[in-house]
């Protein structure tokens, strides 16, 4: 995933220790198929806080090879009573990172800056990364709000 994707994912896809879990493996997947085996993956502050910083770790294990596949973002907004959605993003899973990805564990730290003109609300979404193959590499779905 691009570094925008991971970005977006910082900042809406946490596994919360201190509080509330506001992600969960997408519905209808088995996560332990997916070749990216998630350990752990925190988010501070939880949830972000527009105008502060985001700062995502994540620890995992790659169970095979990845040289290629595609991310998919897509976020909806809620207004009133309707989800509304945002442009979804697309990328290429090589352009963030160097490719071929071995099998083994990562780890990985972003910050990213919630910018002041993040519309306060509700959001909820979907991450879905797909490998050369078509396989799940892992996929997320969350909703939270952001105040
Ligand atoms: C956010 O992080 C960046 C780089 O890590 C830093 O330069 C910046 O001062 C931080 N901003 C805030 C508001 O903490
Ligand atoms: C990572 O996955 C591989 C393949 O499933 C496994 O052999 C290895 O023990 C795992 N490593 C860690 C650190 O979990």
């Amino acid at each position: 995933m691009n570094k925008l994707l991971f970005a977006l994912f910082a900042v809406f896809c946490c596994f919360a220790v201190a509080s509330a879990d506001i992600w969960s493996f997408c519905d209808g997947q088995d996560p332990t198929t997916f070749t990216f085996q998630v350990s752990t993956l925190t988010l501070t502050p939880d949830p972000p806080v527009i105008g502060m910083n985001a700062t995502v770790n994540v620890a995992g294990n790659f169970t095979e090879e990845i040289t290629g596949g595609s991310s998919t973002f897509v976020v909806q907004y809620q207004v009133g009573n309707s989800w509304i959605s945002l442009p979804s993003f697309t990328s290429n899973v090589c352009d963030s990172y160097e490719c071929p990805i071995q099998p083994g564990p990562v780890t990985r730290v972003e910050s990213i800056f919630v910018p002041s003109f993040t519309p306060h609300g509700n959001y909820r979404g979907q991450l879905e990364v797909t490998d050369q193959s078509g396989n799940t590499i892992t996929c997320i779905q969350f909703v939270t709000s952001m105040n």
